[in-house]
């Protein structure tokens, strides 16, 4: 028999997540392969969904104000190098900078591939093939003397942490980063439920489709036989936590297996896998947030018509 590669980041994941007792679980960012990004590329143009557009519609309306307020020498960074569409208003902003250099930090060589190709015309760009963390450490050894950075982590992302984990994210982030460095956060606005709940449970199904694909990753990377036919897509609002949960429900009770991670798991009927928090932040929150890890708050954008911020924060 084969021995499970207990090395592998993914196989000890789904298996710390789906073993033993409460809430099971699943890490997001495993959403992310090849069908998980064109699946969340479509959902990034569904009517429900509004994020990605408001956070377009800041950058393409202030960019030039954003960058304006860093003067000098600039690099600029982004965690998640995504289409490369948002970043682009950026890079126009800054087009008479000398030496502006651009690092796009992904850990999918497909995604750097491509934003490379959208950007490259705008500025020299350095992709990172690599974790945030371990990314940013490599920026912070490749960056020039005397150059400030840009650091952009948009879409909201840092709403998939809990609380407590955001914030130590942000300042393992300003540890890597050097004083009058800034980093543009893009967080998502508490807005009314209905609306959360659509963009997170869209009519034609696409949301429902890319929960369900990490279980047909599972089944293609490690040997899994989840029947997706039996999972059903849920999407909860918790008002205390101001957070959506994704979930995936069975209605009948059922037991899976992944081969390689050597692994039987029971499911009881109505039992649910958390697959995604996606939490909502209000404008005065980020202020604090952006205190406990050590920046301070320059400067804050917000689209009135989706509801959603881009702030500009400094070391
Ligand atoms: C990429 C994390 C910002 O939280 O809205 C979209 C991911 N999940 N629909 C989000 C997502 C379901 C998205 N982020």
């Amino acid at each position: 028999m084969l021995a499970p590669a207990i090395d592998n980041e993914f196989v000890r994941e789904v298996h710390a997540g789906l073993s033993g007792f409460g809430q099971k679980t699943l890490p997001c960012r495993y959403f992310y392969d090849a069908v998980g990004s064109a699946l969340f590329e479509a959902i990034t143009h569904l009517a429900e969904y509004g994020l990605t557009r408001a956070d377009a519609r800041i950058l393409e309306a202030h960019a030039a104000e954003i960058t304006g307020s860093i003067p000098g020498p600039l690099a600029v960074a982004e965690l998640g190098s995504g289409s490369g569409i948002k970043t682009r208003a950026v890079l126009e902003s800054l087009h008479s900078r000398p030496g502006l250099t651009y690092f796009p930090i992904d850990v999918s060589a497909t995604a750097l591939a491509q934003c490379a190709r959208e950007l490259e015309s705008l500025a020299p760009v350095v992709p990172i093939e690599n974790s945030y963390l371990e990314g940013m450490r490599e920026v912070a050894s490749r960056r020039r003397a005397g150059e400030k950075l840009l650091l952009l982590f948009l879409g909201s992302t840092i709403g998939n942490f809990e609380p407590d984990a955001a914030v130590e994210f942000l300042c393992a982030l300003r540890s890597a980063m050097c004083p009058g460095d800034g980093l543009l956060l893009g967080t998502d606005l508490v807005k009314p439920v209905d609306r959360l709940l659509a963009a997170y449970d869209d009519a034609a199904g696409v949301t429902a489709a890319f929960n369900l694909n990490l279980l047909a990753r599972i089944n293609r990377e490690l040997a899994g036989n989840f029947n997706l036919r039996h999972f059903h897509h849920e999407a909860r609002y918790q008002a205390e936590a101001q957070r959506i949960e994704m979930h995936l429900r069975l209605r009948d009770r059922q037991t899976v297996q992944v081969g390689k991670a050597a692994l039987t798991v029971e499911f009881a009927a109505g039992e649910t896998i958390l697959t995604e928090v996606c939490h909502k932040f209000r404008r005065e929150q980020i202020a604090g947030m952006a205190g406990s890890a050590g920046f301070h708050l320059e400067g804050q954008w917000v689209d009135e018509e989706w509801g959603f911020a881009e702030s500009l924060l400094r070391v």
